[in-house]
């Protein structure tokens, strides 16, 4: 198990991400706050690069008629078919059983690393 340094934190502004290959493996670094979560670039589904999608948030649970909008910013939707995944933790919405694999990220002196 190791640190690979991939970017830097300042290339990855509020709400945006990165897609980088670590070790043959695609993986999307996503800063949220000022946080940042990684997660491969692979939907369980089919297989689409997960992380080209779009990030979003969701309807919550609410009342008959009501609709109420959250989680702005932490989701993605896969672009195949629009399955929706949390970026900190690379579960489904729908499925506790539906993820893809999340990785470490060590922020070191403004370099991101992704621990494999
Ligand atoms: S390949 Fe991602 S939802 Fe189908």
């Amino acid at each position: 198990m190791g640190v690979h340094y991939v970017a830097q934190a300042s290339e990855i502004a509020e709400g945006q991400s990165k897609i980088v290959d670590v070790e043959g493996r695609s993986i999307g670094i996503y800063r949220i706050g000022d946080e940042y979560f990684a997660i491969h670039n692979r939907c369980p589904h089919e297989g689409a690069q997960l992380c080209k999608g779009l990030v979003c948030g969701t309807t919550l649970p609410s009342n008959v008629y009501e609709y109420e909008f959250g989680r702005k910013g932490e989701l993605v939707r896969c672009p195949w078919h629009g399955w929706e995944f949390e970026i900190k933790t690379g579960k489904s919405l729908f499925s506790d059983k539906v993820r893809t694999r999340s990785y470490k990220v060590q922020v070191d002196e403004g370099r991101i690393g992704i621990v494999l």
